[in-house]
């Protein structure tokens, strides 16, 4: 049944239309399952036209639901209305597109979108930070990450037993811009990495080369070194990215790979992908650019077809169960409860934590979970949620005097695949001078994961609460040897005569004292936030949640861009950050295709 036309543009207050609602169950349960006797419908008039909602017969209040969940103080987002304040109104908003979060992924669809001409609406949990000087200053990075209430903090409820029971903080960026706000690195895959996008979707359109257009689309590049790479990037997209050259420290980097016969390349873009080089960063001169600011906050005024909700946190999608389409998505904000209904299309972009767990709030998912949990299923798919992958990193330190490189970011990615020569563990790590205690800070990440490293299913029906993380690193204990022949490689690097002779290096961590390595990787391994794989890209239902043009298996108008769409068992060598930038525009040009 159409609903309202309304028209997102003309002013700043959203043109919604409201009714009263008394009763009704927002979430489908499972025990009652839905026969025809057991369905009641509540016809709600809205102008001249209605909106059905359909509700089981064990109606339930919606306050009882979210009360029932012990430990939702400590995890529910307290931005959003709890039952306490519940609203009375369901108020229903309409546009072409929908995109459900305002992250890394979902800034670039909704402002690309908007700049095709259509009427576009954006919702996103969390606030708009963007003006938040913290938010821009790489100098405020680290300060952020501990101290702010924009980071969420999700401890996983099992502690990890290859971690020496540690449990490990999870942490998700719960504001406009999502996990752009991090560690900068900016990289894209390796050639070797796409062919594993090809050989999951069957679909030679995701090779390096041809995935290279939609990196420039996204890059506004710059090198401070002596060298043109033009060709290789783009320099007219929003995001800045600069890799600084420092003259003296790229030629040492250059000897040590040598040293070492290990390939040196200035443009890891270039043909040769791997092997000792410098990062490119979302920062330039301590700035950060990200999608947030430079697709969104910077077009918000242009397009007056683009609409930007805030603190407005989706809970499910309405599923049709016979059409298999997506009738509307719930939402919650600071002004009540919306049904958003999309006229073409829902782009579900929460990330890998929360994507999946939207799609199982709205009866997408595995069944057994879904049935545990009194979800009704709607759709079966048992990946949602599954091969959720991450690299783990570790930190060693060095103690140095007369150590410089600059503002540039050493780095190398050992690829013993693309090697034959050496018989070197999958690493990538990086160089960072702290600049407080003047210790080199060296960040270790598994470039190749043997394993998965957990799953999400959930805690309860609520979906106030998080998904509930399981994690599991080192369950395939190749990926410890992985860490530990890397620190093994590190210290060969740092012990080359080339840098020996730039300066005095003295390791601090792990230490000179015979220490066992592994038990050193197991008590300091933190998860590298490199998270994806849980609604897996791939070729069929039974192994993957998204086809190759986004779209969830079997669902006709609901599709997936985030980190979550990385194919199962594939974690990206160096980070994904960059590569989610790639990946929305190559969306944005396939609904471009579709739609215009
Ligand atoms: C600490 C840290 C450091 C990192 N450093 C690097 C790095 O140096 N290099 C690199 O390559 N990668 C790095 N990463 C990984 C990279 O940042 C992420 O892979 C990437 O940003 C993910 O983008 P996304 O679009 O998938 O999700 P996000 O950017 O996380 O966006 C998700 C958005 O959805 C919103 N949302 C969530 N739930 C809902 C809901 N129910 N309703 C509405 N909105 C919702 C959130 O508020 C958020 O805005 C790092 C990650 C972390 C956590
Ligand atoms: C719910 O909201 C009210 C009003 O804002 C607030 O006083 C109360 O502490 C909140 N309760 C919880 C559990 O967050
Ligand atoms: C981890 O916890 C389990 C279960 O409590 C226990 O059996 C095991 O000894 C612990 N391992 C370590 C290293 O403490
Ligand atoms: C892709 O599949 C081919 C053929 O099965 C295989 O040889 C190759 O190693 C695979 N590549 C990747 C990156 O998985
Ligand atoms: C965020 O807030 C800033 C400052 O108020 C504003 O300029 C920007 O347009 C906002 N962005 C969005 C997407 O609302
Ligand atoms: C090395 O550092 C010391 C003290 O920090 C300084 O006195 C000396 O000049 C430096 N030498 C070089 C070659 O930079
Ligand atoms: C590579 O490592 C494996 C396992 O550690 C070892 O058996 C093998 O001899 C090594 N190969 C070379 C060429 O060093
Ligand atoms: C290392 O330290 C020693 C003693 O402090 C000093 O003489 C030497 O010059 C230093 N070497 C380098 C490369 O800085």
């Amino acid at each position: 049944m159409p609903a309202m036309h309304l028209p997102l543009a003309q002013s700043n207050n959203l043109a919604v239309s409201t009714t009263d609602i008394s009763l009704h169950s927002i979430m489908d349960h499972h025990h009652e399952p839905l026969s025809s006797g057991h369905i009641r419908t509540l016809l709600i008039i809205i102008g001249t036209t209605a909106a059905v909602i359909v509700l089981s017969s064990t109606i339930v209040f919606l306050l009882p639901i979210w009360k029932n969940t012990t430990e939702c103080s400590d995890y529910c987002d307290h931005n959003i209305i709890n039952s306490s304040t519940l609203p009375s109104k369901i108020q229903q908003i309409e546009a072409d597109f929908i995109i459900i979060g305002g992250g890394t992924a979902g800034c670039i669809v909704s402002a690309r979108l908007a700049e095709y001409g259509f009427q576009t609406l954006l919702i996103s949990s969390g606030s708009n930070d963007t003006q938040n000087p913290l938010m821009r200053e790489q100098a405020s990075y680290k300060q952020l990450l501990h101290n702010t209430p924009h980071f969420k903090h999700y401890l996983p409820l099992s502690s990890s037993p290859n971690l020496n029971n540690r449990t490990l903080d999870v942490i998700v960026w719960n504001t406009l811009g999502g996990n752009s706000i991090n560690g900068g690195g900016a990289q894209r895959l390796t050639e070797n990495e796409w062919n594993y996008f090809i050989n999951a979707t069957g679909d030679s359109s995701f090779s390096k080369e041809a995935m290279s257009k939609y990196y420039k689309r996204t890059e506004n590049y710059i090198t401070t070194g002596p060298f043109s790479n033009l060709n290789l990037h783009g320099n007219n997209g929003p995001i800045k990215i600069t890799q600084v050259y420092d003259s003296v420290f790229n030629q040492i980097w250059k000897n040590v790979a040598n040293e070492l016969n290990e390939p040196f390349t200035n443009d890891l873009a270039d043909k040769i992908d791997y092997g000792f080089s410098f990062e490119s960063s979302s920062f330039t001169n301590g700035i950060r650019s990200w999608s947030c600011d430079k697709y969104l906050s910077s077009t918000l005024n242009k397009y007056s077809n683009l609409k930007v909700l805030t603190s407005s946190t989706a809970i499910k999608f309405d599923i049709n169960e016979q059409t298999k389409q997506v009738n509307s998505v719930l939402f919650i904000s600071n002004d009540g409860l919306f049904n958003g209904i999309a006229r073409k299309e829902y782009i579900l972009s929460a990330g890998t934590f929360f994507s999946p767990h939207i799609l199982m709030l709205s009866g997408i998912g595995d069944r057994k979970i879904l049935q545990e949990n009194n979800i009704l299923v709607k759709h079966e798919l048992k990946q949602v949620g599954k091969n959720l992958m991450d690299n783990g990193m570790i930190n060693i330190k060095y103690q140095t005097q007369n150590f410089s490189i600059g503002q540039s970011i050493p780095m190398a990615v050992i690829n013993s695949k693309t090697r034959t020569t050496n018989n070197n563990s999958d690493t990538f790590f990086r160089l960072k001078m702290n600049s407080n205690t003047k210790d080199l800070d060296i960040f270790i990440f598994n470039a190749l994961p043997k394993s998965t490293v957990g799953f999400l299913s959930l805690h309860n029906s609520n979906p106030l609460m998080p998904p509930k993380i399981t994690l599991d690193y080192f369950k395939d204990s190749n990926d410890l040897n992985i860490f530990i022949n890397a620190i093994k490689y590190v210290r060969k690097v740092m012990s080359t005569d080339t840098l020996k002779q730039y300066a005095n290096i003295t390791e601090i961590l792990p230490g000179l004292q015979e220490i066992n390595l592994a038990t050193y990787v197991r008590n300091t391994l933190n998860a590298a936030g490199h998270f994806s794989g849980t609604c897996a890209m791939g070729q069929n239902a039974e192994n993957s949640v998204v086809d190759k043009y986004f779209k969830v298996h079997g669902i006709s108008n609901l599709r997936v861009v985030d980190a979550s769409v990385f194919p199962a068992n594939f974690a990206t060598k160096t980070g994904p950050y960059l590569t989610v930038h790639a990946l929305a525009e190559k969306l944005v040009h396939i609904l471009h295709e579709t739609y215009l």
